[in-house]
Protein backbone atom coordinates (compact mmCIF):
# COMPACT_ATOMS: atom_id res chain seq x y z
CA UNK A 1 0.00 0.00 0.00
CA UNK A 2 1.18 3.21 -1.10
CA UNK A 3 0.67 5.12 2.42
CA UNK A 4 2.63 2.54 4.07
CA UNK A 5 6.02 3.45 1.86
CA UNK A 6 8.83 5.44 3.60
CA UNK A 7 9.72 7.36 0.85
CA UNK A 8 12.71 9.45 2.12
CA UNK A 9 14.09 5.57 2.33
CA UNK A 10 13.63 4.10 -0.43
CA UNK A 11 15.87 2.13 -2.31
CA UNK A 12 16.42 0.44 -5.75
CA UNK A 13 14.34 -2.60 -5.79
CA UNK A 14 10.89 -4.45 -6.64
CA UNK A 15 7.53 -3.64 -4.57
CA UNK A 16 4.41 -4.43 -5.58
CA UNK A 17 2.38 -1.65 -7.04
CA UNK A 18 -1.69 -1.51 -8.57
CA UNK A 19 -1.05 -3.55 -11.74
CA UNK A 20 1.27 -3.11 -14.97
CA UNK A 21 0.12 -2.90 -18.53
CA UNK A 22 0.17 -5.75 -21.12
CA UNK A 23 -0.73 -6.60 -24.60
CA UNK A 24 -0.06 -9.77 -26.74
CA UNK A 25 1.39 -10.18 -30.30
CA UNK A 26 0.00 -13.09 -32.20
CA UNK A 27 -1.07 -13.49 -35.98
CA UNK A 28 0.84 -10.37 -37.14
CA UNK A 29 -0.90 -7.86 -35.24
CA UNK A 30 -0.37 -6.57 -31.61
CA UNK A 31 -3.44 -6.92 -29.54
CA UNK A 32 -5.34 -4.55 -26.36
CA UNK A 33 -3.43 -2.84 -23.96
CA UNK A 34 -4.59 -4.67 -20.91
CA UNK A 35 -4.19 -3.94 -17.00
CA UNK A 36 -3.45 -6.50 -15.11
CA UNK A 37 -2.74 -7.07 -11.34
CA UNK A 38 -0.80 -9.68 -10.58
CA UNK A 39 2.94 -9.48 -11.30
CA UNK A 40 3.13 -12.55 -12.64
CA UNK A 41 2.57 -13.95 -16.33
CA UNK A 42 2.11 -17.36 -17.76
CA UNK A 43 3.84 -18.45 -20.84
CA UNK A 44 4.84 -21.69 -22.89
CA UNK A 45 7.96 -23.24 -21.33
CA UNK A 46 9.35 -23.33 -24.95
CA UNK A 47 9.33 -19.75 -24.96
CA UNK A 48 12.02 -18.22 -26.84
CA UNK A 49 12.79 -15.42 -24.30
CA UNK A 50 13.51 -18.54 -22.36
CA UNK A 51 15.80 -20.38 -24.11
CA UNK A 52 17.56 -18.57 -27.23
CA UNK A 53 17.22 -14.64 -25.15
CA UNK A 54 14.60 -13.14 -27.05
CA UNK A 55 13.95 -10.47 -25.44
CA UNK A 56 14.51 -6.50 -24.35
CA UNK A 57 13.85 -3.89 -21.99
CA UNK A 58 13.93 -0.35 -21.51
CA UNK A 59 14.26 1.92 -17.99
CA UNK A 60 12.50 5.14 -17.99
CA UNK A 61 11.51 7.42 -14.70
CA UNK A 62 8.19 9.45 -13.71
CA UNK A 63 8.24 12.32 -11.43
CA UNK A 64 6.22 14.24 -8.67
CA UNK A 65 6.71 17.52 -9.93
CA UNK A 66 6.86 20.82 -8.09
CA UNK A 67 3.36 21.93 -9.00
CA UNK A 68 1.88 18.82 -8.21
CA UNK A 69 1.73 17.19 -11.79
CA UNK A 70 3.41 13.96 -12.69
CA UNK A 71 5.71 13.65 -15.53
CA UNK A 72 7.58 10.86 -17.28
CA UNK A 73 10.95 12.04 -18.87
CA UNK A 74 11.43 11.18 -22.52
CA UNK A 75 9.55 7.87 -22.90
CA UNK A 76 9.33 9.03 -26.94
CA UNK A 77 13.15 8.34 -26.79
CA UNK A 78 12.63 4.93 -24.72
CA UNK A 79 9.83 3.69 -27.70
CA UNK A 80 12.05 4.86 -30.20
CA UNK A 81 15.04 2.78 -28.82
CA UNK A 82 12.91 -0.17 -28.39
CA UNK A 83 12.01 0.12 -31.80
CA UNK A 84 15.54 -0.45 -32.67
CA UNK A 85 16.62 -3.24 -30.16
CA UNK A 86 13.14 -5.11 -31.43
CA UNK A 87 14.58 -4.93 -35.01
CA UNK A 88 17.58 -6.20 -33.85
CA UNK A 89 16.53 -8.82 -32.09
CA UNK A 90 13.64 -9.87 -34.77
CA UNK A 91 10.81 -8.82 -32.30
CA UNK A 92 7.65 -7.03 -33.36
CA UNK A 93 8.27 -3.23 -32.43
CA UNK A 94 5.60 -1.72 -30.36
CA UNK A 95 4.23 1.41 -32.08
CA UNK A 96 5.77 4.65 -30.23
CA UNK A 97 1.91 5.59 -29.70
CA UNK A 98 1.18 2.27 -28.05
CA UNK A 99 4.81 2.25 -25.95
CA UNK A 100 3.76 5.66 -25.00
CA UNK A 101 -0.17 4.76 -24.37
CA UNK A 102 1.16 1.72 -22.28
CA UNK A 103 3.38 3.87 -20.14
CA UNK A 104 0.46 6.86 -19.47
CA UNK A 105 -1.43 3.99 -18.53
CA UNK A 106 0.85 2.71 -15.75
CA UNK A 107 1.20 6.01 -14.74
CA UNK A 108 -2.00 6.80 -14.28
CA UNK A 109 -3.22 3.49 -12.58
CA UNK A 110 -0.59 3.61 -9.75
CA UNK A 111 -0.84 7.91 -9.30
CA UNK A 112 -0.24 6.84 -5.69
CA UNK A 113 3.14 5.46 -5.94
CA UNK A 114 4.70 8.21 -7.64
CA UNK A 115 7.22 9.41 -4.91
CA UNK A 116 6.27 13.01 -3.47
CA UNK A 117 7.77 15.81 -4.26
CA UNK A 118 10.92 16.63 -1.96
CA UNK A 119 11.70 12.63 -1.45
CA UNK A 120 14.03 12.79 -4.36
CA UNK A 121 12.11 9.39 -5.33
CA UNK A 122 10.69 8.69 -8.59
CA UNK A 123 8.78 5.73 -10.51
CA UNK A 124 11.04 3.78 -12.27
CA UNK A 125 8.91 2.63 -15.31
CA UNK A 126 10.53 -0.45 -16.64
CA UNK A 127 8.91 -1.57 -20.37
CA UNK A 128 9.55 -5.34 -21.42
CA UNK A 129 9.28 -7.30 -24.72
CA UNK A 130 9.33 -11.00 -24.68
CA UNK A 131 9.48 -14.05 -26.79
CA UNK A 132 6.36 -15.75 -25.02
CA UNK A 133 5.78 -18.37 -28.20
CA UNK A 134 7.40 -22.19 -28.70
CA UNK A 135 10.40 -22.16 -30.45
CA UNK A 136 13.01 -25.09 -30.17
CA UNK A 137 14.45 -24.39 -33.48
CA UNK A 138 16.72 -21.29 -33.74
CA UNK A 139 14.46 -18.73 -35.40
CA UNK A 140 11.87 -16.03 -33.98
CA UNK A 141 9.11 -16.86 -31.84
CA UNK A 142 5.71 -16.29 -33.37
CA UNK A 143 4.12 -14.85 -30.04
CA UNK A 144 5.12 -12.12 -27.89
CA UNK A 145 4.48 -9.71 -25.02
CA UNK A 146 4.98 -6.52 -24.36
CA UNK A 147 4.83 -4.96 -20.76
CA UNK A 148 4.97 -1.97 -18.69
CA UNK A 149 5.92 -2.36 -15.10
CA UNK A 150 6.20 0.35 -12.26
CA UNK A 151 7.38 0.88 -9.10
CA UNK A 152 8.69 3.42 -6.44
CA UNK A 153 12.52 4.06 -5.78
CA UNK A 154 15.43 5.80 -5.13
CA UNK A 155 18.85 6.18 -5.40
CA UNK A 156 20.42 3.22 -7.15
CA UNK A 157 23.52 3.29 -5.60
CA UNK A 158 23.66 3.51 -1.47
CA UNK A 159 24.21 7.84 -0.85
CA UNK A 160 22.58 8.77 -4.11
CA UNK A 161 24.96 11.20 -5.08
CA UNK A 162 28.27 10.15 -2.87
CA UNK A 163 30.86 9.50 -5.00
CA UNK A 164 31.45 5.31 -5.94
CA UNK A 165 34.82 3.65 -7.03
CA UNK A 166 35.06 1.24 -9.97
CA UNK A 167 37.02 -1.26 -11.12
CA UNK A 168 38.07 -2.89 -14.88
CA UNK A 169 38.49 -6.25 -14.61
CA UNK A 170 40.38 -7.10 -18.12
CA UNK A 171 39.31 -10.78 -17.83
CA UNK A 172 35.70 -10.36 -18.93
CA UNK A 173 33.78 -8.14 -21.42
CA UNK A 174 30.68 -6.61 -21.66
CA UNK A 175 29.77 -6.47 -25.35
CA UNK A 176 31.76 -7.65 -29.08
CA UNK A 177 32.20 -4.60 -31.25
CA UNK A 178 29.54 -6.26 -33.63
CA UNK A 179 27.30 -7.50 -30.75
CA UNK A 180 24.62 -6.02 -29.07
CA UNK A 181 25.72 -3.45 -26.81
CA UNK A 182 24.40 -0.51 -28.32
CA UNK A 183 20.60 -2.44 -27.80
CA UNK A 184 18.88 -2.81 -24.52
CA UNK A 185 18.74 -6.60 -24.15
CA UNK A 186 18.94 -8.56 -21.24
CA UNK A 187 22.14 -10.50 -22.41
CA UNK A 188 24.23 -7.77 -22.29
CA UNK A 189 23.42 -7.55 -18.57
CA UNK A 190 24.00 -11.01 -18.11
CA UNK A 191 26.94 -11.31 -19.81
CA UNK A 192 28.39 -8.78 -16.79
CA UNK A 193 26.62 -10.33 -14.07
CA UNK A 194 29.92 -12.36 -12.96
CA UNK A 195 32.44 -9.63 -12.76
CA UNK A 196 29.42 -7.28 -11.36
CA UNK A 197 29.35 -9.80 -8.55
CA UNK A 198 33.24 -9.78 -8.11
CA UNK A 199 33.70 -6.53 -8.47
CA UNK A 200 30.53 -6.19 -5.44
CA UNK A 201 32.36 -8.59 -3.15
CA UNK A 202 35.63 -7.33 -3.54
CA UNK A 203 34.21 -3.34 -2.80
CA UNK A 204 33.72 -1.85 -6.30
CA UNK A 205 30.21 -1.18 -6.58
CA UNK A 206 30.02 -0.86 -10.28
CA UNK A 207 33.16 -2.55 -12.86
CA UNK A 208 33.62 -0.60 -15.94
CA UNK A 209 34.30 -1.90 -19.47
CA UNK A 210 37.16 -1.44 -22.03
CA UNK A 211 36.67 -2.35 -26.19
CA UNK A 212 36.50 -6.10 -26.06
CA UNK A 213 38.59 -6.19 -29.50
CA UNK A 214 41.79 -4.22 -28.01
CA UNK A 215 40.79 -3.28 -24.23
CA UNK A 216 42.27 0.45 -25.58
CA UNK A 217 39.24 1.91 -25.20
CA UNK A 218 37.18 2.99 -22.90
CA UNK A 219 33.22 2.04 -23.19
CA UNK A 220 30.81 1.77 -20.24
CA UNK A 221 29.95 0.73 -16.54
CA UNK A 222 27.94 -2.44 -16.01
CA UNK A 223 25.13 -0.55 -15.16
CA UNK A 224 25.61 2.91 -17.12
CA UNK A 225 27.54 5.22 -19.58
CA UNK A 226 30.86 6.75 -19.17
CA UNK A 227 31.29 10.72 -18.59
CA UNK A 228 34.47 12.45 -17.80
CA UNK A 229 35.07 15.90 -17.79
CA UNK A 230 38.67 17.12 -18.69
CA UNK A 231 40.87 19.69 -17.01
CA UNK A 232 39.99 21.91 -19.36
CA UNK A 233 36.14 21.05 -18.47
CA UNK A 234 35.35 19.65 -21.48
CA UNK A 235 32.53 16.78 -21.30
CA UNK A 236 33.92 13.52 -23.14
CA UNK A 237 31.94 10.48 -23.43
CA UNK A 238 32.80 7.27 -25.45
CA UNK A 239 31.84 6.87 -29.57
CA UNK A 240 31.55 3.28 -29.76
CA UNK A 241 29.07 1.18 -31.57
CA UNK A 242 29.08 -1.36 -28.26
CA UNK A 243 27.64 1.35 -26.06
CA UNK A 244 23.97 1.90 -24.94
CA UNK A 245 23.18 5.19 -26.34
CA UNK A 246 21.84 6.82 -23.19
CA UNK A 247 18.69 8.69 -22.80
CA UNK A 248 20.28 10.42 -19.86
CA UNK A 249 23.83 10.77 -21.75
CA UNK A 250 21.84 12.32 -24.53
CA UNK A 251 19.94 14.62 -22.25
CA UNK A 252 23.11 15.61 -20.52
CA UNK A 253 24.81 16.43 -23.52
CA UNK A 254 22.68 19.16 -24.25
CA UNK A 255 22.19 20.16 -21.09
CA UNK A 256 25.98 20.71 -20.93
CA UNK A 257 25.96 22.96 -24.13
CA UNK A 258 22.78 24.82 -22.51
CA UNK A 259 25.40 25.39 -19.68
CA UNK A 260 28.05 26.73 -22.16
CA UNK A 261 29.82 23.55 -21.35
CA UNK A 262 31.73 21.84 -24.59
CA UNK A 263 30.76 18.22 -25.30
CA UNK A 264 33.06 15.88 -27.30
CA UNK A 265 31.70 12.17 -28.31
CA UNK A 266 34.97 10.13 -28.87
CA UNK A 267 37.04 7.59 -28.25
CA UNK A 268 38.66 7.71 -24.79
CA UNK A 269 41.75 5.60 -24.29
CA UNK A 270 42.37 4.31 -20.86
CA UNK A 271 45.58 5.74 -20.42
CA UNK A 272 43.36 9.51 -20.70
CA UNK A 273 41.52 8.33 -17.70
CA UNK A 274 44.57 9.73 -15.35
CA UNK A 275 44.27 12.43 -16.81
CA UNK A 276 40.76 13.53 -16.01
CA UNK A 277 39.47 15.99 -13.77
CA UNK A 278 36.20 14.00 -12.93
CA UNK A 279 34.20 10.82 -13.88
CA UNK A 280 30.49 9.93 -13.31
CA UNK A 281 28.20 7.20 -14.58
CA UNK A 282 25.38 8.16 -16.21
CA UNK A 283 21.77 6.36 -17.09
CA UNK A 284 18.16 6.64 -15.65
CA UNK A 285 18.55 4.30 -12.62
CA UNK A 286 21.55 6.02 -11.67
CA UNK A 287 21.51 9.35 -12.59
CA UNK A 288 24.56 10.85 -12.68
CA UNK A 289 26.86 8.90 -9.77
CA UNK A 290 30.25 10.61 -9.42
CA UNK A 291 33.46 7.72 -9.55
CA UNK A 292 36.51 9.14 -7.55
CA UNK A 293 38.57 6.22 -8.19
CA UNK A 294 38.91 3.68 -11.23
CA UNK A 295 41.45 0.34 -10.43
CA UNK A 296 42.95 -1.93 -13.06
CA UNK A 297 44.79 -4.72 -12.02
CA UNK A 298 47.82 -2.98 -9.85
CA UNK A 299 46.89 0.46 -10.95
CA UNK A 300 44.54 2.84 -8.80
CA UNK A 301 44.09 5.93 -10.62
CA UNK A 302 42.54 8.30 -7.97
CA UNK A 303 40.34 11.25 -9.97
CA UNK A 304 38.34 13.20 -7.58
CA UNK A 305 37.71 14.28 -3.94
CA UNK A 306 35.51 10.86 -2.13
CA UNK A 307 33.71 13.17 0.01
CA UNK A 308 33.02 16.09 -2.13
CA UNK A 309 30.86 16.60 -5.83
CA UNK A 310 32.84 19.03 -7.93
CA UNK A 311 30.67 21.86 -8.93
CA UNK A 312 30.52 20.76 -13.04
CA UNK A 313 29.23 17.47 -11.64
CA UNK A 314 26.94 19.21 -9.64
CA UNK A 315 25.66 21.43 -12.18
CA UNK A 316 24.43 19.24 -14.16
CA UNK A 317 22.90 16.96 -11.75
CA UNK A 318 20.76 19.52 -10.56
CA UNK A 319 19.99 21.29 -14.46
CA UNK A 320 18.76 17.51 -15.04
CA UNK A 321 16.91 17.03 -11.60
CA UNK A 322 15.40 20.04 -11.88
CA UNK A 323 13.70 19.54 -14.96
CA UNK A 324 12.24 16.43 -14.08
CA UNK A 325 10.92 17.81 -10.82
CA UNK A 326 9.47 20.76 -12.38
CA UNK A 327 12.07 23.32 -10.71
CA UNK A 328 13.58 24.90 -14.19
CA UNK A 329 12.11 25.66 -17.42
CA UNK A 330 11.62 22.44 -20.08
CA UNK A 331 12.64 24.46 -22.77
CA UNK A 332 13.39 20.71 -24.74
CA UNK A 333 10.11 19.68 -23.94
CA UNK A 334 11.37 16.65 -22.11
CA UNK A 335 8.70 16.14 -20.17
CA UNK A 336 5.65 14.36 -20.87
CA UNK A 337 3.21 14.81 -18.42
CA UNK A 338 -0.04 12.10 -17.41
CA UNK A 339 -3.12 13.57 -16.23
CA UNK A 340 -3.70 11.35 -13.03
C1 LIG B 1 18.36 2.00 -16.25
O1 LIG B 1 19.20 2.85 -16.00
O2 LIG B 1 17.16 2.25 -16.24
C2 LIG B 1 18.73 0.63 -16.60
O3 LIG B 1 17.98 -0.04 -17.24
C3 LIG B 1 20.00 0.07 -16.10
C4 LIG B 1 19.84 -0.95 -15.04
C5 LIG B 1 21.20 -1.33 -14.61
C6 LIG B 1 19.07 -0.51 -13.86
Amino acid sequence: MAKDIDWANLGFGFSEVNCHVQAVWKDGAWGKLELVEKPYITMHIGASCLHYGQECFEGMKAFRQKDGKVAIFRPEENARRMIRTAIRTVMPPVPEEMFVEAAEMAVRENAEFVPPYGTGGSLYMRPLLIGTGPQIGVAPAKEYTFLMMVMPVGAYYKGGLKPVRAVILDDWDRAAPHGMGDVKVGGNYAASLFAHEKAKREGWPVELYLDAKEHKYIEEFSTSNFLGITKDGVYVTPDSHSVLPSITNMSLRQVAEDLGIKVEVRKIPYEEVRELAEVAALGTAVVITPVWEITRGSEVIKISDPEKVSDTLLKLYHTVQGIQYGEIPDTHGWCHTVEV
